[in-house]
């Protein structure tokens, strides 16, 4: 039985004023990582609403990686680091994104997976979207289809599902 994971990871998120920058709300998942049974319910969740439908997990750096790496291990499947610019070697796809502060760049290395391969994206916070987004650009030129999204945590007045489209978006809690 899935038990939904909402309700013990509302308990568990951490807030912090003004980090890391004056007038940002900062929403500190580790806490929710950090407990076994909150973990292990998201990654269940996470991994039932897309079961069957995804042939590999993509992981944002950073928090995304656990998520992806839990994910992979439920469903069996293979799992895609999608990493911060300047750390991967060999030929890599590369994507700029704005943040919710400042601007970062994503890469991912070519050729991991076979083309036409359904990847499901993950992270811990969808805020404005654009790390998501920059990542679903990633996916698709890799080759692959990006089937879906997944996060712990949307913040909803910053209207990240706008810069996603028509791709389906799980997330346990929204705020
Ligand atoms: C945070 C969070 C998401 C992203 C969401 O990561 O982990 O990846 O911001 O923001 P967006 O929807 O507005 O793009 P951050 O870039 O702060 O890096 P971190 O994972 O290293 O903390």
């Amino acid at each position: 039985m899935i038990v939904p994971a909402a309700q013990h990871v509302h308990t568990l998120l951490a807030s912090y004023p003004d980090f890391p920058l004056p007038g940002i709300l900062f929403r500190d998942l580790n806490p929710v990582f950090a407990d076994a049974l909150a973990f292990r319910a998201i990654i269940d969740e996470l991994t039932e609403r897309y079961r069957g439908q995804f042939d590999a997990v993509a992981g944002i750096e950073a928090r995304g990686f656990l998520l992806a790496a839990g994910i992979g291990y439920a469903a069996g499947c293979a799992v895609l680091a999608v990493r911060k610019g300047g750390k991967l070697p060999g030929t890599v796809l590369a994507e700029e994104y704005d943040l919710e502060y400042g601007s970062a760049r994503l890469e991912l290395e070519v050729g991991q997976l076979p083309a036409g391969s359904r990847v499901l994206i993950v992270d811990d916070v969808l805020a404005t979207g654009g790390t998501v987004a920059a990542t679903a650009r990633l996916i698709e030129r890799a080759g692959y289809t990006m089937v879906g999204v997944g996060v712990v945590l949307e913040l909803a007045d910053l209207d990240g599902r706008s810069r996603i489209g028509d791709t389906p978006v799980h997330t346990i809690i929204s705020l």
